[in-house]
């Protein structure tokens, strides 16, 4: 452990068009951050990541900028950003701001002059391939598939030339590979660190090199003349030679926090080579193997009986990674952000809600590493439950899935009930600030439409009143987190699972003098526990009163107990 100024941090993640609107046009922006700084030191959050907030054409919401050294003016300009440091830096938070650095949107100027002119200096920051010929036709460069389920190259117009995308076509990827696209991005990077910025999360890491070859793949072809191969195009060897030359032209001159978002099937080990504090490169992983242990990814098939948490699965995904990167680098922590449904809908229970809101935040709040909290997880918020498709219809990226579902035959009473469950919109709801009109969040009609639920006491207002709530509950446990014994204890002291194939209980123990344990029902009924340990204190309980005897903890639906032990 190298002391860090993050080694203490306790993260909270912004989806800033759903945060808090300060000007009355329906969506969030940074003086509405601003605002409710002394609500998040208050909570005792001193990490906040920002989701992006650069100027883009936003079918992707921000993940598809437009110029990475212009803020999209719905969110503010550069004075708001620089005062928000300064206000969030004066609390003692930090910042780290979303940077989506493997793609651009296609209004942006580069890739507009590199439509007009395939051999001009932008062209080359994309990777614009001709296509090839058989016969009469021409064909793509090569037969991968986009996580979009189509082709990732898509035709210039007429000419012979195809861009890459690996997301969908409004998003083209940036050439890595050609130095002076580099340039220019460590040119926008350097530039928010000098005003500031605390670090990055680094957007779609996983996918910055590519198999320049174009050579297809040789997994089978779907009925798209595609196939799906991430092998191609995530996490390769030469991602981590640019990983190498960022750290050594841009990070490593800052004292600043770099997380890589990195899915495409990154391995712990993988993990470990970015982030080692020995001689890594970036300072955290975010993977997705946590996330979705229950059958609900992509589960327009299934009933909802079938979608359960895999606690077992879970505990194991958990500790795959703890055992590789424990102790040699730092991990993230998360149960939800804004590509998920929300995590109180996927592994807790809005019917348990006080309940499962806070067995879920003390089970991961004392894992190793730090925890980022979702926006609005601290006062316990649900799925949308929309009543009808057209609520999700407002989001341009919702109408090709739910056309596609349309077309399969499922019902829009069944893909409502799907969306309801398991979409990433769930997560992209307003804010819940009190009871007035759209949930205190703006005064005007926001994106999408806030959970009613704002009405019947989910919402700060409420929650900040009873001491007992579950805003309380996360602030207490959060001040408890970041004591510096526990916080030292959770860092450097081995952490174990308790009954690792138990089904329904999710424990664990970091050993030291005085071990620490918690010790979780995940389950909407009570489960006995096996448990010998001498209690000499409980740090947080979500019950009242202990039900122990006969080595057995009996255990209420989502009881939940952070316990010291000898
Ligand atoms: C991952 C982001 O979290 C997601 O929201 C985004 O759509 C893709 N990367 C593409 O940028």
């Amino acid at each position: 452990m190298n002391g860090k100024w993050w080694h203490n941090a306790v993260g909270y993640i912004i989806y800033p068009q759903a945060f808090k609107d300060s000007n009355g046009d329906g969506i969030g922006d940074l003086n509405g951050i601003i605002e409710k700084l002394d609500y998040l030191s208050f909570l005792g959050v001193n990490l906040l990541w920002i989701g992006p907030i650069f100027d883009s054409a936003n079918p992707y919401n921000g993940y598809d900028s437009r110029d990475f050294l212009t803020l999209a003016p719905r969110y503010g300009d550069m004075a708001d950003l620089k005062r928000l440091l300064d206000e969030a830096h004066a609390r003692g938070i930090r910042i780290i701001m979303d940077f989506p650095l493997n793609h651009t949107c296609k209004e942006h100027p580069w890739f507009q002059k590199a439509l007009k002119d395939p051999t001009s200096e932008e062209a080359g920051y994309y990777y614009i391939e001709r296509g090839k010929r058989k016969g009469r036709k021409l064909l793509p460069p090569c037969n991968w598939e986009s996580f979009s389920e189509d082709s990732v190259w898509t035709r210039i117009g007429k000419s012979e030339y195809f861009y890459l995308h690996v997301f969908s076509n409004d998003i083209p990827d940036l050439n890595w590979s050609n130095p002076k696209l580099r340039e220019k991005m460590y040119e926008a990077l350097r530039y928010y660190l000098d005003m500031g910025v605390d670090g990055f999360r680094l957007d779609a890491l996983a996918h910055l090199a590519k198999d320049t070859s174009w050579s297809d793949s040789s997994l089978p072809v779907k009925e798209n003349g595609c196939a799906f191969d991430t092998s191609k195009y995530s996490n390769r060897p030469e991602l981590y030679e640019y990983l190498r030359l960022l750290k050594q032209e841009v990070f490593s001159h800052y004292d600043c926090l770099i997380v890589g978002e990195v899915g495409g099937s990154v391995t712990p080990e993988g993990a470990l080579k970015m982030a080692s504090w020995h001689d890594g490169y970036i300072n955290m992983v975010f993977n997705f193997d946590t996330v979705w242990n229950n059958h609900n990814y992509g589960s327009i098939d299934k009933k909802d009986d079938e979608i359960k948490t895999e606690v077992a699965e879970l505990k194991k995904n958990f500790m795959r990674w703890y055992e590789v990167c424990g102790g040699k680098c730092d991990m993230p922590l998360y149960w939800c952000n804004h590509d998920h449904p929300r995590v109180l809908s996927q592994y807790g229970n809005p019917k348990y809600r006080e309940e499962s809101a806070k067995m879920l935040f003390t089970t991961i709040l004392f894992l190793y590493g730090n925890d980022f909290i979702y926006f609005g997880d601290e006062i316990g918020m649900s799925n949308a439950e929309y009543d009808s498709l057209d609520d999700y219809l407002v989001d341009a990226g919702m109408r090709p899935e739910i056309e596609r579902f349309r077309k399969q035959g499922y019902s829009d009473e069944w893909i409502l009930h799907y969306l309801n469950r398991s979409s990433r919109i769930n997560s992209r709801l307003p804010m819940q600030w009190d009871d007035s009109e759209n949930a205190g969040f703006s005064d005007a009609k926001p994106l999408f439409r806030a959970n009613p639920n704002y009405l019947r006491g989910v919402n700060v207002k409420d929650e900040m009143k009873d001491t007992d709530s579950i805003f309380h509950f996360y602030k207490y446990a959060i001040g408890i987190r970041k004591d510096p014994m526990i916080n030292e204890q959770v860092l450097n002291c081995r952490l174990r699972l308790e009954d690792p194939e138990n089904e329904d209980v999710f424990a664990y123990i970091h050993d030291g003098m005085e071990k620490i344990m918690v010790v979780s029902n995940m389950r909407d009924h009570d489960v006995d526990f096996t448990f010998y340990y001498r209690i000499t204190d409980i740090m947080l309980h979500n019950y009242d009163g202990l039900m122990l005897s006969d080595g057995k903890l009996h255990l209420r639906p989502y009881e939940s107990l952070l316990l010291r032990i000898s």
